[in-house]
């Protein structure tokens, strides 16, 4: 296991953040994203699409439709958001399972709300609000 505690200043350092994380993915990942409402979770993942290549401006929390899929020249970005299922048979019904057999990298919002599914080797990122503009980012690795 290995943690890292990083302070960010805006929402550009929290992107940067990801963009660092980016470059170490391989594909296969699976990244638990864990924060209230706002904490900067879509943010991340902007970051994290840009790292790879991708278009970010094609993020957006996929709240309503559980999954958004981007392409990026590295691998698929699975993009998955629990904050309105009501349990795990929602993520079985749109084949969570399978998205993690796929070679991309699979990333959940709320993630606490469907821990069960997710695999135990996991990269964690839990954000929390640190007044104005401030956010502590704890990134937490298991493999
Ligand atoms: N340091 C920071 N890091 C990230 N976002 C920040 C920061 N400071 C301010 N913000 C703002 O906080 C908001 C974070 O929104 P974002 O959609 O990423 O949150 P979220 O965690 O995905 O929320 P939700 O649970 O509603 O999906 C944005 O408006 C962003 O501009
Ligand atoms: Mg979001």
């Amino acid at each position: 296991v290995t943690t890292a505690r990083h302070d960010t200043a805006s929402p550009e350092e929290t992107q940067g953040l990801a963009v660092d994380l980016a470059a170490a993915l391989r594909g296969g990942e699976t990244i638990a994203l864990h924060g209230d409402l706002g904490a900067g979770k879509t943010q991340f993942v902007r970051g994290l699409v840009r790292g790879l290549g991708g278009d970010e401006r094609s993020v957006s929390s996929p709240t309503y439709v559980l999954l958004n899929v981007y392409a990026t020249p590295r691998f698929s970005v699975f993009h998955l958001d629990a904050y309105r299922v009501s349990g795990p048979d929602d993520f079985d019904a749109i084949g969570f399972t399978e998205l993690l057999d796929q070679g991309g990298v699979v990333v959940v919002e709320w993630a606490g709300r469907v821990l069960d599914l997710l695999p135990p080797a996991r990269i964690d990122v839990t954000i929390t609000h640190a007044g104005e503009g401030r956010r502590v980012v704890d990134v937490r690795r298991t493999s």
